[in-house]
């Protein structure tokens, strides 16, 4: 039994089922539409909403320390993410390097936590970008929709996001038609958020008032809920009160920030549909984080710069301290540009999503029904369409904060279990090619584990609670479907057949 739950796939077998016709994905992407597809999903509702609630409520202008603490953290996961990305160059990220590596079940708990990090990270970014649409239409064009249309945290009673809702099917359909359409639009999009961000830290940076950075780590202070449960996990384990801020703060606000960087390990979930993955996999990987971190940086101590953390508003943060400034036109161009770049990060995280299902499928840990290619622009529709109207209904129905942690936690979860699987792949087949080597093996992949698992112990208890009933519901559908469906377990069966019972098959075939 233990032997059959960690039993791995070859890194070999992973590489040539790839290569099956009906199976396949389109080789089309270079290192630059990697880069461009991770700068695309990396800046999002992180930056664009979350600066704002942080720094008034948990880190004060320390944010941008938070952002550099979580920006370590994922700094640590790319090094070990290229190693595998440009080892097994296989859709299905995370998913498919711990397949090779540990075992069937530990790369089934990867992938069922994969697809909650990218199911509810596609509603949360989705709802995100509602707020900014509704906002632009309420400002430009004077039309506010009913409440009741206008999503779950602004709705007493039934609500119901048909903005967040139309976002997701629409990009459904845009997925479905094919990747290259998808690279392009995207192109363009990522091109107008880095105007945008450039805006706020370029012209932002005249309006900074140096009094805002005092004090620059304020004071620890009792948190507002009584609730221990919504305390982080590490307050409650060492029995310390629930508080906000002080330097504990930094660190709570970076296991919220660092939503703000989640993507990056999407890029590998390409890797397959990369024209010389072992080449551009890791410049993609390294290069869109390094580029992103670089911008938060910049846009977090200029915003606090330019206005109280204490006023900073919790939905449009990056427009709204134009606004106060006395600056209505940049606020304007701000929130035109988060509206249009909030589509490229809801796209990505979906077409992450479909990939890790469709590799699942492929293995046939999920039914094999999802894992074939449209005859035509061969793209895995099946799973695209399935989970694009899920995610459309839990977008509509989503409140942002709670899911936000929730999407944090798996994909911490996902760096631990990356990191891990690097040092065991090097034990286990030290002969495989790889174009890039994480530096100081294990030292790097170690580091790795404990900065993850450090965010992790700061996200709140109910968030771990959550977290831990998704996964039971996964190990629920792995020991009912996936086990005994497994393509690998199936292969080893029959591999074990013709040599325990060759010889009564040979004997039977004889007239
Ligand atoms: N990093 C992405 C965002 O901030 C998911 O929206």
């Amino acid at each position: 039994m233990t032997s059959t739950l960690f039993r791995t796939k070859k890194v070999e077998q992973s590489i040539l089922d790839t290569e099956e016709p009906e199976h396949a994905l389109k080789k089309s992407l270079s290192a630059l539409d990697l880069t461009v597809f991770g700068v695309g999903v990396i800046i999002g509702t992180g930056i664009f909403v979350y600066t704002g609630s942080v720094a008034k409520t948990t880190s004060g202008p320390a944010i941008a320390l938070s952002f550099v603490a979580a920006g370590i953290v994922c700094a640590l996961a790319a090094l070990c993410y290229a190693e595998f990305a440009s080892t097994v160059p296989v859709a299905g990220s995370a998913y498919t390097f711990s397949y090779a590596s540990i075992g069937e079940l530990p790369a089934w708990i990867i992938g069922w936590d994969l697809v909650l990090e990218f199911a509810l990270g596609t509603a949360v970014v989705a709802v995100g970008w509602s707020g900014y649409f509704r906002s632009f239409l309420s400002n430009n064009i004077g039309w506010n929709i009913p409440e009741v249309l206008g999503g779950r945290d602004g709705a007493s009673g039934f609500g119901f996001d048909i903005f967040a809702s139309l976002l997701v099917l629409v990009l459904t359909a845009v997925l479905v038609v094919g990747m290259k359409l998808s690279a392009r639009v995207t192109q363009v999009v990522v091109a107008i958020k880095l105007v945008v961000v450039l805006i706020v830290i370029i012209a932002g940076a005249f309006i900074v008032n140096t009094a805002n950075y005092h004090p620059f780590i304020p004071p620890s202070e009792p948190a507002a809920s009584t609730s221990a449960i919504k305390a982080p996990l590490i307050q409650l384990m060492f029995g310390w009160a629930p508080s906000n801020f002080g330097v504990m703060g930094i660190f709570t606000g970076a296991s919220i920030v660092f939503f703000a960087f989640i993507g990056f390990d999407v890029v590998a979930t390409a890797a397959e549909e990369t024209r010389n993955p072992q080449r551009d996999m890791p410049r993609g990987i390294i290069g869109s984080l390094l580029i992103c971190t670089l911008l938060y940086v910049a846009v977090s101590i200029v915003v606090t710069g330019m206005e109280k953390y204490t006023n900073l508003s919790v939905q449009a943060p990056l427009a709204q301290a134009f606004k106060a400034t006395g600056h209505p036109a940049y606020a304007g161009i701000i929130s035109f540009g988060a509206t249009i770049g909030l589509i490229t990060v809801c796209m990505i995280l979906l077409l992450g999503q479909t990939r890790v299902f469709f590799a699942m499928s492929r293995d046939g840990l999920l039914p094999r029904f999802f894992s074939h290619t449209h005859p035509r622009y061969r793209t895995p529709y099946r799973p695209t369409i399935l989970l694009g109207v899920i995610i459309a209904v839990i977008a509509g129905f989503t409140s942002l904060e709670t899911l936000g942690e929730l999407v944090n936690i798996g994909t911490l979860f996902a760096f631990i279990i990356v990191a891990i699987s690097v040092v065991i792949l090097r034990r286990t087949r030290p002969d495989l090619h790889r174009a890039f080597r994480t530096p100081w093996v294990p030292v790097v992949p170690i580091l790795s584990v404990c900065a993850s698992l450090w965010l992790m112990l700061n996200l709140p208890t109910e968030t771990w609670i959550r977290f831990a009933i998704w996964m039971a519901i996964g190990f629920v559908v792995y020991f009912a479907y996936g086990r005994s469906h497994s393509r690998l377990g199936r292969q080893e069966e029959t591999t074990r057949d013709d040599v325990l019972g060759g010889h009564e098959h040979h004997d039977r075939k004889k007239p």
